[in-house]
């Protein structure tokens, strides 16, 4: 299939795309490097050959509609949006602009186009239960900021333009991706300080930052620190190709699943998988909570694997050892 991988030159779409490519797809990537950088697609293209790229701002509609013209798509996966939680606190604007105004310029020129597959990202931020694992069928959803809210709202508007077209949707909700391409050249390169704990982690083992503060030890959980799903990002690249796939067969309205492994692991448990993989000491210390974190969460993956056949394959030993090959590799990140 020709797939617009929309955000294509993001962390986990550019995974994306390799993955699409070893499948045997045609991944075409938009992009306007809001978020990343031109080097991206030349180490996607160092891995899979020459891609089609199209710089442009996926929330110009007349562009998105032009582009969608131009390259015939039988699929879009649509990764285009503003992802970090604090900031969208401090922005909200920006945050319903940019991932509602991509979201309808993809729809608008889906339906110009007569495109009919749609992969869409969302999150496990949506899920506001008191005790995980989580399953798609739990009923109690929350938005606890604008970017959780902007992936609440988006579930619900695609849930309603599936029932009233001949739409085929997968709504994805991811729980906690980390590690990188597994030849080190393709990774997470977050701009200023990292939000995310693993690209902090990898910082600190490269000397860019002094040491890791532990958010919280007094959590009701084994070591006191938060539990979260960490899944590898390969395998959530191909989590993407067996939607994908599974959706081209024709007979699913709108459908979500979840991705993660299935398993929680601690701050303080990573840190040491990290130390392992690095082979260097990963100083940290207890600092107070962080305001809007959960003491844990984890997938019931089950869906994914009866309805996909897809299962997380990587362990959390793998998840570090690509992450510390690509930031050793390139201590800049895509800056080099
Ligand atoms: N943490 C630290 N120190 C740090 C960074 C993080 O202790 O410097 C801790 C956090 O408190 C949390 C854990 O590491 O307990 C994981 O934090 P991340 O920021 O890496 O991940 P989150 O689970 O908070 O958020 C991620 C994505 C969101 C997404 C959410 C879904 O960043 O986009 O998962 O659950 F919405």
């Amino acid at each position: 299939m020709r797939v617009l991988v929309a955000g294509g030159a993001g962390y986990i779409g550019s995974h994306t795309a390799v993955q699409l490519a070893e499948a045997g797809h045609t991944p075409i990537i938009a992009d306007n490097f809001a978020n990343s950088s031109p080097e991206v697609i030349t180490r996607i293209e160092s891995l899979v050959g020459k891609v089609e790229f199209h710089e442009v701002d996926l929330t110009d509609r007349r562009a998105t509609a032009e582009l969608f013209a131009s390259c015939r798509p039988d699929a879009v996966i649509h990764f285009a949006a503003l992802k970090a939680v604090g900031e969208s606190v401090e922005r909200p604007l920006d945050y319903y602009e940019t991932n509602f105004g991509t979201l309808f310029s993809v729809l608008g020129a889906m339906k110009e186009a007569g495109t009919k597959i749609l992969v869409f990202s969302s999150s496990a931020t949506v899920y506001g239960g008191d005790h995980p694992p989580f399953t798609e069928e739990d009923e109690e959803l929350v938005a606890l900021s604008p970017y959780g809210y902007t992936k609440l709202a988006s579930e619900r508007i695609l849930t309603d333009v599936a029932a009233a077209t001949d739409l085929h949707i997968g709504l994805l909700r991811y729980f906690n991706p980390v590690g990188g391409h597994p030849s080190g050249t393709m990774g997470e390169d977050p701009r200023g300080i990292p939000n995310n704990l693993m690209p902090y982690l990898s910082q600190v083992a490269v000397g860019r930052r002094e040491k890791l503060t532990v958010f919280g030890d007094d959590y009701p959980t084994p070591d006191g620190t938060c539990l979260r799903d960490y899944l590898h990002v390969m395998d959530l690249a191909d989590a993407h190709v067996a939607a994908l796939e599974r959706l081209a067969k024709g007979d699913i309205s709108v459908r979500t699943w979840n991705f993660g492994t299935g398993k929680g692991t601690s701050v303080l448990e990573l840190r040491e998988a990290f130390e392992k993989a690095c082979g260097r000491p990963i100083p940290y210390e207890i600092g107070p909570r962080r305001a809007g974190d959960r003491a844990d969460s984890w997938a019931d993956p089950s869906r994914a694997e009866e309805e996909l056949g897809w299962k997380a394959s990587r362990t959390i030993d793998d998840m570090c050892a690509d992450s510390w090959r690509w930031q050793s590799m390139n201590p800049r990140g895509y800056g080099q």
